[in-house]
């Protein structure tokens, strides 16, 4: 029985529209990931936006519980039935059915088509909630109903936003197999298994607390598929069955020991862990140090420990991957086309965490020898900072052995370190936006976008708003609020690209937003303005070409980065702006200074071919089919526009050139890393392209004049060499120590160099700094001659003559200045004798 299907098939025959998986990262900035089917309907269930028609929805959503209000992470492979990702259905009723038909709905699937024994279902209802607790008696005898409280039957979807008492259906899986003292319904064991919980949900929970009852009461229910698929198949673990024993048996046979379930917890962390880090990375986010990246990333690394604790000290998680695609890709077809991806990237974080784990582990037992209750903050905090053990991680490590860490101590440490101070792992704290976004849909549902042509628009004001998005009924003047058109030329920023400016009449545009449907105009008004009137809205069409060249580009890279580097390669995030693009994309290493101009070549050789920009209209299937990227997290209408750039085809309602001729030239400015496997472009193109360009030139030119050289390049390597070989010199000279006595106030010194490389005539200069009164003479012998050299200074002494002298002595001759002179000599077995006369004589002369 495929139960997805059945699930789907049985509510759309109860009026549902059917909905695919939402992404893993939700719309909603207050969640880190969705984790309840009802998360991408949030805003309908609170009103902020219309019901859409019919008002009832159906899906089977991919969850994570891994941080944040539901984390089910410390429990997973240590029960039969808690996972990190997990399958959600559900059933969804947007003010429309409630309590009576969402118990009968759940009564008949669970016992018509799924066909469980109804002797073995319990429900539970919310002790305060008669109405449920009458409706059940329904189907269920007075004595398999129970009461609880807010712990057990009260849910709600984080701190804040829609929650209400539920209803939950549990399954008897027999006394026979469970007696424990906890396996009682509302214990802890797992006797009576929750397979359904239905939320009535009634109430909206604001920031301090406080319940506000829905405009509408709506229903939102959710089914484990996993435990539904243990109970058709028999299986008391979620563990047992179809969807995780692959994966197990694979384990078991890379790390050549048979699984037992009752020493089995690593294995089955193993097979959970494997399935979150396969989605999410399949869905686009990938290893970081913060934020959704950390939590993937600690994942990942318990799963390592896990198998390290199987002996498993290479990277073997990666070759997990092809059995997870095996079993989810029929029905998740993207994990099938970013396989590859998946398994380097995993295959990458391994191998980092791999060089630590060892001495991580090492410093850890050592610790835990001294350690009785409480585990050191301080060590703990090593093993995160030092060797990447998440503190979880750690716990984890403790949790057999009841001991628990100096959390306190370790949280000081964090909070020292200040750049963690991102590592909110509840959401990015972004506050959701509200307003009366509700009454403007309902009103005019949307307005249009006339601006792929029309650049200049008459047209009429619908709404107006203040800044905190609240309807009024006129603008002042000089207020700043947003203006909400009936027909629009302004492009709102979105998908990266930055939105358009301009004015109304004479008024400023600020920035242009969609909200839901709406898009809204933010103005700085110079004049008053009111509902229903008629303005003319005209945008900033320097800013928006120059933009659209930009976007342009941005498409043409993206292709040129496949075509260059492989289909790995995936778009991450993009930046469009008037004057600069940003791409970020998933690769594993630093572009070479190679690619990266093969990949600027690749861009301009599109531009200069001066392809004319088609734009086609099909559904998503066809879309696919023609071979146009399209981005997982986007969210498609049912029919999408293709566009074709060059050798590009790509799914954007971007605006864009009408020619690739009109982007001019592309300059890749930088490259860099984002985060682990992600690197990022910036880019210019057109005007921003040639004020870059024209920048560098300058400079260059500047570079020539101050070097007085045409070719900059040797000029500047000749002064590199120059400044080396004089800091050579002067860190010679001054390794070498020269001996002086004191004549009559002047020093002396007559000295035999033994260094070839020294230049002796800057150890006379420095001498000579050095001393009010000096004489000296060096003699050195260099490339098989002699070379000497003299220098006097304030004495009654010719240096010329000194010099002269020594090197008669030495079979040369030479002569000078009488402050400085040299000369050179070639009998090396006078030296000695050179430098004793030389010394005799200058003695003499000084104390005449
Ligand atoms: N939102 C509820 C839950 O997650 C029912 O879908 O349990």
């Amino acid at each position: 029985m495929d139960i997805r299907s059945e699930y789907l098939n049985f509510f759309k025959s109860k009026g549902h529209e059917v909905v695919f998986s939402a992404p893993l990262v939700p719309e909603d900035p207050t969640l880190l990931f969705t984790n309840a089917g009802m998360v991408p309907f949030k805003s309908i269930f609170t009103g902020e936006i219309p019901r859409p028609n019919p008002p009832r929805r159906t899906s089977c959503q991919t969850c994570i519980r891994a941080g944040g209000k539901h984390n089910d992470l410390d429990n997973v492979g240590y029960t039969a039935r808690h996972h990190t990702f997990f399958e959600m259905l559900g059933n969804f009723s947007f003010g429309d059915y409630f309590k009576k038909d969402a118990i009968a709905y759940a009564w008949e699937f669970v016992t018509e088509v799924l066909k469980l024994p109804k002797e073995k279902l319990y429900v539970t209802t919310h002790e305060n909630d008669d109405e449920a607790y009458e409706l059940w008696q329904n189907f269920v005898p007075k004595e398999r109903i129970y009461k609880f409280g807010d712990k057990d039957n009260f849910w709600q979807m984080g701190d804040t936003g829609p929650c209400g008492p539920c209803s939950e259906i549990f399954y008897d899986q027999g006394e026979e197999h469970f007696n424990g003292l906890e396996d009682y319904m509302g214990g802890d064991g797992d006797r009576f298994l929750e397979i359904w919980n239905l939320v009535f949900m009634q109430y909206e929970r604001s920031a301090d607390g406080t319940l506000t009852p829905l405009p509408k009461p709506s229903i939102d229910t959710g089914m484990g598929l996993e435990r539904v698929i243990a109970i058709k198949e028999g299986k008391f673990s979620n563990f047992d069955t179809s969807l995780f024993m692959p994966i197990i048996e694979e384990i078991a046979k890379i790390c050549k020991k048979p699984y037992v379930y009752e020493k089995g917890a690593s294995y089955r962390v193993i097979a959970d862990h494997i399935r979150s880090s396969v989605f999410l990375l399949a869905q686009g986010i990938n290893f970081d140090k913060e934020g959704r990246g950390y939590v993937l990333r600690r994942i990942l690394r318990r799963a390592l420990r896990h198998g390290y604790l199987l002996g498993l000290k290479k990277p073997f998680m990666y070759k997990l991957v092809d059995k997870v695609c095996d079993i989810m890709g029929k029905h998740y077809t993207y994990l099938n086309e970013k396989k590859d991806y998946v398994k380097e990237q995993i295959k990458l974080e391994e191998e980092r965490f791999l060089n630590t784990i060892e001495k991580g582990i090492e410093i850890f037992n050592d610790e835990l020898k001294n350690t009785k209750e409480v585990f050191s903050g301080e060590i703990a905090f090593k093993l995160y900072d030092t060797y990447g053990f998440p503190l979880d991680l750690t716990q984890d490590m403790l949790k057999e052995k009841n001991i628990v860490i100096d959390e306190e101590k370790f949280n000081a440490l964090m909070q020292e370190q200040k750049n963690r101070a991102k590592n909110s792992w509840k959401g990015s704290g972004d506050i959701s936006i509200s307003g009366d976004f509700k009454n403007l849909i309902e009103k005019f549902s949307k307005n249009e976008f006339v601006g792929y042509e029309q650049f200049n628009q008459k047209t009429k004001i619908l709404a107006l708003l203040d800044e905190n998005f609240k309807e009024l009924s006129h603008l002042d003047q000089g207020q700043i609020g947003w203006i909400m058109l009936e027909k629009t030329p302004f492009y709102p920023t979105s998908g990266g690209q930055s939105g358009d400016s301009g004015k109304i009449n004479q008024s400023e545009v600020l920035a242009t937003q969609k909200f839901f449907d709406l898009n809204l105009s933010k103005v700085k008004a110079c004049e008053k303005f009111e509902t229903n009137q008629i303005i003319e809205a005209k945008i900033d069409l320097e800013k928006r070409m120059q933009t659209a060249r930009h976007h342009s580009a941005t498409h043409l890279l993206h292709h040129a980065l496949k075509k260059i580097l492989g289909d790995q390669v995936n778009q991450a995030g993009s930046l469009v702006e008037y004057n600069r693009l940003r791409f970020d994309f998933s690769y594993s290493k630093a572009l070479s200074k190679k690619e990266l101009k093969e990949i600027e070549k690749c861009v301009n050789e599109m531009i200069i071919s001066a392809n004319k920009t088609k734009i086609d209209f099909m559904t998503l299937e066809e879309a696919k089919k023609s071979g146009a990227i399209a981005l997982f997290s986007e969210k498609y209408q049912n029919e999408v526009r293709v566009l074709t750039l060059g050798e590009s085809k790509e799914l954007c309602g971007g605006t864009h050139v009408e020619n690739t001729a009109e982007i001019g030239s592309f300059y890749i400015i930088k490259e860099s890393g984002v985060s682990s496997g992600i690197r990022r472009i910036e880019a210019v193109v057109s005007k921003a392209a040639l004020e870059f360009t024209q920048g560098i030139i300058e400079e260059l030119n500047d570079i020539k004049e101050e070097l007085k050289n045409n070719d900059a390049l040797s000029s500047i390597k000749k002064l590199k060499n120059e400044l080396r070989n004089s800091k050579n010199e002067l860190r010679n000279s001054s390794q070498i120590k020269l001996d002086s006595i004191c004549i009559n106030q002047t020093q002396i010194c007559i000295q035999k160099i033994d260094d070839e490389n020294i230049d002796i005539k800057n150890l006379i200069d420095e001498f000579k700094n050095k001393f009010e009164k000096s004489v000296i003479l060096l003699i050195q012998s260099k490339n098989e001659k002699i070379n000497l050299a003299a220098g006097v200074k304030n004495a009654p002494l010719k240096a010329g003559i000194l010099v002269k002298q020594a090197a008669i002595i030495l079979g040369g001759n030479g002569g000078g200045r009488d402050d400085f002179a040299t000369a050179g000599g070639k009998d090396f077995a006078k030296i000695d004798q050179a430098l004793q006369e030389s010394k005799d004589f200058i003695e003499k002369e000084l104390c005449k």
